[in-house]
């Protein structure tokens, strides 16, 4: 295996092993190596791409059985409220992105205007929308994320952006980094109506479950492994805007709070903290949420069919969250 930098930076790392593999085969060279690659990833700032694991798109199994090396447990989606038409049907632990049936997910809308003045593609909020740590609506939240594309779209579209939350944080001011410490923001789960544009479009929003409710997260976090400290926030679609985004800060899209979300996205996703992920068939990413945030981009949907499977590990947040039990799962009864 051979293992490289992904930029002069230091964020991002390219692990190259055999594309010849089939999906058992690359499975067992992951355990071989697991050790190796955890260093790898977690030296470069949370983001480690092996690319062309075409042998990966055959097997769900076999990716399963990968992300086992990155987290205590793999989240099986038929435990959760997760529909299943987003669900691999031999492989619980396989959420499915892809605007193909059954999932019938749309990419979001191109950038306005869709290109840089210099041809290049927007990456920087608030031009670019959507940025977003997996799952940040629960405590604890998740760790790592394995991101495979089983069938891509065309070249220059349906890029995943990266944005590198260590680098990022350590380049904030001083006066910033004492004004956000200890700081939380509050996460909300997209669709329940407490977004940007839900809340700016007046929209009441509807009365939550239990397992649904908004949920705290410190704005900084500091690696479980590495221990170091990383931005950690969302923005419009998975942040709580009516009754947050800060906790402790005035509510709602004019207060104190969405100030400071604007002000620190903008510099979170600023062009030097920002991977752009150009896929092609069997590129496998692997993303630590505890330390970066991700975008997904516009695609031909109406023409091209994009496929994309994601597992997602947890058991690792650090000793912040330590001995909390799942806020989303529900708690066990006496028949259990
Ligand atoms: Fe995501």
């Amino acid at each position: 295996m051979h293992i490289e930098p992904l930029t002069p930076s230091g964020f991002g790392a390219l692990a190259k092993i055999d594309p010849t593999l089939h999906g058992a085969g690359i499975a067992a060279f992951g355990k071989a190596n697991a050790a190796a690659l955890r260093d790898a990833l977690h030296g470069a700032n949370g983001l480690l791409i092996l690319p062309g694991l075409v042998g990966l798109c055959r097997t769900p199994d076999a990716l399963v059985r990968l992300s086992r090396l990155f987290g205590d447990e793999v989240e099986d989606y038929r435990e959760t409220p997760m529909a299943r038409n987003h669900i691999h049907r031999d492989a619980g632990e396989v959420f499915i992105v892809s605007n193909a049936a059954p999932s019938n997910r749309q990419p979001p809308a191109r950038p306005t205007p869709p290109r840089l003045a210099d041809g290049g593609l927007p990456v920087s909020f608030p031009h670019r929308r959507g940025w977003h740590t997996d799952q940040s609506y629960r405590r604890p939240p998740p760790d790592i994320s394995l991101f495979l594309c089983v069938r891509p779209a065309p070249r220059d579209q349906a890029q995943t952006l990266y944005a590198d939350g260590t680098r990022a944080y350590a380049a904030l001011s001083d006066a910033m980094k004492a004004r956000i410490a200890g700081l939380e923001g509050l996460h909300a789960k997209p669709g329940t109506g407490r977004s940007e544009t839900a809340i700016r479009a007046g929209e009441t929003p509807p009365v939550l479950s239990p397992l649904e409710q908004p949920q705290r997260q410190p704005l900084v976090r500091r690696h479980p492994v590495t221990g170091r400290p990383a931005l950690f926030l969302c923005e419009a679609g998975q942040m709580d805007w009516l009754e947050g985004p800060i906790v402790g800060l005035s509510p709602g899209p004019e207060g104190e709070g969405a100030a400071l979300v604007y002000e620190l996205m903008a510099h979170f996703t600023r062009p030097e903290f920002v991977h752009v992920q150009e896929w092609a068939e069997g590129d496998l990413v692997i993303y630590d949420n505890r330390c970066l945030i991700h975008a997904a981009t516009w695609f031909e949907a109406d023409r091209h069919e994009r496929v994309m499977w994601r597992t997602t590990t947890r058991g690792n947040p650090g000793a912040l969250y330590a001995g909390e039990a799942p806020n989303w799962r529900p708690a066990p009864t006496n028949d259990d």
